[in-house]
């Protein structure tokens, strides 16, 4: 059976020592908090690291053993890991630059060196303990470069990939002095996952841009295979949290409060005090020290509610060793004293803090207490927080104030948003939470709630999986197609054995790869020789079918011994023949177009314009990837009307757009030249979907063949113009040998 595993740096426990015994706690975290349900109700494996350093193998079995019970499997780190691939690159170089924290970025040749250290050794593990077809679910940017690494090793695996945090847009994440290895390390997944669609148009972005991929909708195109990109918004496990609240409600406030002696002050201190909750990791992305402010500001602007709310502010103890997360905390405690010594009296503090993790029993009871949740985060990929406070309302009351720079705005709408940077903004949103009627309050939390409850992370999980699971089979039928070792024995036997045979090949793309301008696509040495092969073979004819223009052609080719048909089958050369005209036409129109095409070209730098005799072609190669895709888009807008009643059309190949006149392509060009010619082998090799009509009109017997990954009629697929020509040489081989 397929076993699922999940791999992310941190594991959903923790190991500590203390009086010289291992044990384990809960991670904090939305990663480990919210998968561990998931985790729990399936047969998988979590690898990852345990969170403490030990130096002797004696201490790693215990542990090891220690965590066999919880299904997780140990990654080792020591000291000088932790530090440069930890604390380094993932959270002093990643996690700011992802967050938009840019000033905090530290760029250290170590951490990079460590960072790649550390997720080959994640990898290693992967690849030992994986059996033949497992599922592995990478998360977050600690393991970027993993999925590479193991897809590289192990093509039998399924690999999926979730980013926790957001993506940056293409700006940002373009200051990252290993950016291309990144993307690439990611892109080894079959299945990559974001919280937001934001998110995943950034990756995509960077992608096309940094890399150079083309992409269609979610797919991006790799040269042997593609990788699918989608939004699966994180959940949390909704009826554990609602059944929770239920038990603890269900108890006398006294009882309560004796058995969580924390909170017991909020709970029994005055029952008509308005409760504000605060619950974050200890982290300068969670914006809280502009919460705090704001919350002052409230103070003073509304004065009539001091000694009437509280905020209670539970800040969860994160990456202590970091900088920032040390001045932060200073930062946020002297502002947690400058406050209460303000506004504070004798019976009432404005803010009751805390620094450390609750329990989950009294997190829920914070929870069920509050009557309003404070969540601005500067920026954060998701935000569980907001979506536990929401499923503990059993009563439905309860107000939500979510910053709209939380992964979990995108989905919570009925939640008060705000800017957190916007002080006035988030003290007026405490006011307008505070006087909200019941019946207001009643109706959000009850859709949010519907919704949680619909998309759990049950739900979320085994999307993604399916998800994965699609992708596979995809990706499978796509393999089954390719030209395989005995293909390439039939092709070269059936070719060897023709009476009379036929070969249809397309350039560019197909013998030739792609240039910046079209004119640098000369035809090589090799390529020479291996076509003067083909069509040297008795009873072979070699047809070079292409959207060239014809002088160019004849220039590279004019004097070989091929069939030449250019410009799409405007032009056929029969070999040793003339050239001859398939449809006559006048080039008038072209002079209402000129101007169009070259304001376009002004308008988009790197982009320039050919004249062929039957067609002008605007090519966008070399222009900026997205701002080519677009004013392609515009420009067929702008000329649709123009080539109305003309008897031409569009057509769009691979970074150009050609007009044309209409009724010719290679199709028909191809049908036109075998009419009352028996051939015997008839096979076509092509790239782009021009040379689909030429796949469409040929007999069902002839070899039609695909160069790339995209969607075709074509019977088989090649990856590139490396293949192409070495299935060439391999067919003629075996016929000049006998
Ligand atoms: N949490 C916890 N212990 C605590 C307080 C909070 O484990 O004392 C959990 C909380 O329930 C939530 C997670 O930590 O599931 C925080 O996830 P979130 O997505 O809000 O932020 P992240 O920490 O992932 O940035
Ligand atoms: C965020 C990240 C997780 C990380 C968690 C806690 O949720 O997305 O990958 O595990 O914070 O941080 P820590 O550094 O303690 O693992």
């Amino acid at each position: 059976m397929r076993r699922l595993l999940i791999v992310s740096n941190r594991l959903p426990v923790k190991v500590q020592k203390s009086k010289n015994q291992f044990g384990i706690t809960p991670s904090a975290g939305g990663l480990a908090t919210g998968l561990k349900s998931y985790h729990k109700s399936h047969d998988s494996v979590w690898i990852g690291w345990p969170g403490i350093s030990v130096g002797s193998a004696k201490d790693e079995n215990t542990i090891k053993v220690l965590l066999e019970k919880e299904h997780c499997l140990p990654v080792f780190l020591d000291n000088k890991m932790i530090e440069n691939y930890y604390h380094g690159f993932s959270n002093a170089t990643i996690w700011p630059l992802f967050h938009y924290f840019t000033e905090y970025i530290i760029f250290r040749a170590t951490y990079w060196r460590a960072y790649k250290e550390v997720n080959l050794l994640f990898a290693d593990r992967i690849i030992k303990h994986a059996d033949k077809n497992d599922t592995v679910w990478i998360h977050d940017y600690q393991l970027m470069l993993v999925p590479d690494i193991i897809k590289e090793k192990r093509p039998d695996l399924r690999v999926g990939f979730f980013l926790h945090i957001p993506f940056p847009s293409f700006e940002v994440f373009r200051i990252l002095p290993w950016r291309e290895e990144i993307l690439k390390g990611v892109l080894g997944s079959d299945l990559i996952g974001f919280h937001t669609y934001d998110y995943a148009r950034h990756f995509i972005s960077s992608t096309k841009r940094l890399l150079g991929f083309d992409v269609n909708f979610n797919q991006i195109r790799l040269e042997k295979r593609h990788v699918y990109i989608d939004v699966f918004p994180m959940s949390i496990d909704y009826e554990k949290f609602q059944r929770k609240a239920y038990e603890i409600q269900s108890k006398p406030i006294q009882e309560r409060s004796k058995e969580h002696r924390d909170i017991d002050r909020f709970l029994l201190g005055s029952p008509n005090r308005k409760l504000i909750l605060s619950i974050d990791r200890l982290d300068y992305t969670k914006g809280l020290t502009v919460r705090l402010r704001a919350f002052r500001h409230f103070l003073r602007k509304y004065s009539g509610y001091r000694e009437q709310v509280s905020l209670i502010l539970l800040t969860v103890p994160s990456r202590v060793e970091v900088e920032q997360y040390q001045s932060l905390k200073s930062e946020i405690e002297e502002l947690v004293g400058s406050i209460n010594g303000e506004f504070g009296t004798l019976n009432w503090n404005p803010i009751i803090y805390f620094y450390r993790s609750l329990p989950f029993a009294n997190l829920i009871e914070l929870y069920c207490s509050a009557d309003i949740a404070l969540l601005t985060p500067l920026r954060d990929g998701m935000n569980l927080v907001a979506k536990e406070f929401i499923a503990t309302k059993t009563n439905h009351k309860g107000v939500l104030i979510l910053s709209d720079m939380t992964g979990a705005s995108k989905e919570l709408g009925e939640a008060i948003a705000v800017n957190p940077y916007n002080i006035e903004n988030v003290s007026d949103a405490i006011y307008e939470a505070l006087n909200m009627s019941d019946e207001e309050q009643q109706r959000s939390v009850s859709i949010m709630q519907e919704r949680i409850k619909r998309y759990d992370i049950y739900k979320w999980a085994s999307e993604f999986i399916e998800a994965l699971d699609k992708t596979k089979e995809k990706q499978a039928e796509y393999q089954a197609r390719i030209v395989s070792e005995d293909l390439i024995k039939t092709l070269k036997i059936e070719f060897a054995k023709a009476q009379s045979k036929i070969l249809f090949l397309d350039y560019d793309g197909t013998l030739q790869k792609f240039y910046d301008h079209p004119k640098a696509a000369i035809p090589d040495k090799e390529l020479y020789e291996i076509l003067d092969i083909i069509a040297s073979v008795q009873k072979a004819e070699l047809v070079l079918i292409s959207g060239r223009d014809k002088d160019t052609f004849n220039e590279w080719f004019g004097d070989q011994n091929y069939t030449l048909i250019a410009e799409h089958g405007a032009w056929i050369k029969p070999r040793n023949g003339r050239w001859k005209e398939r449809k006559s036409v006048h080039g008038e129109w072209k002079k209402n177009l000129i101007p169009v095409l070259e304001s376009y070209v002004d308008r988009t730098p790197g982009s320039l314009i050919e004249e062929k005799t039957h067609s002008l072609v605007w090519h966008y190669r070399k222009a900026d990837i997205e701002l080519g895709a677009l004013r392609a888009l515009e420009l067929q807008d702008d000329i649709s009307n123009i080539i109305l009643n003309q008897d031409l059309e569009i057509l769009e190949g691979n970074k150009v757009m050609e007009i044309k006149v209409t009724g010719i392509n290679k199709g028909n060009a191809a049908f036109e030249y075998l009419q009352n010619r028996n051939f015997d082998f008839i096979m076509a090799i092509g790239d782009d979907w021009t040379d689909e009509y030429l796949f469409q009109e040929l007999p069902k017997s002839a070899y039609t063949i695909k160069v790339g990954t995209d969607k075709s009629i074509a019977k088989y697929y090649v990856d590139n113009y490396r293949d192409v020509r070495e299935l060439l040489k391999t067919l003629t081989k075996k016929t000049n040998n006998g």
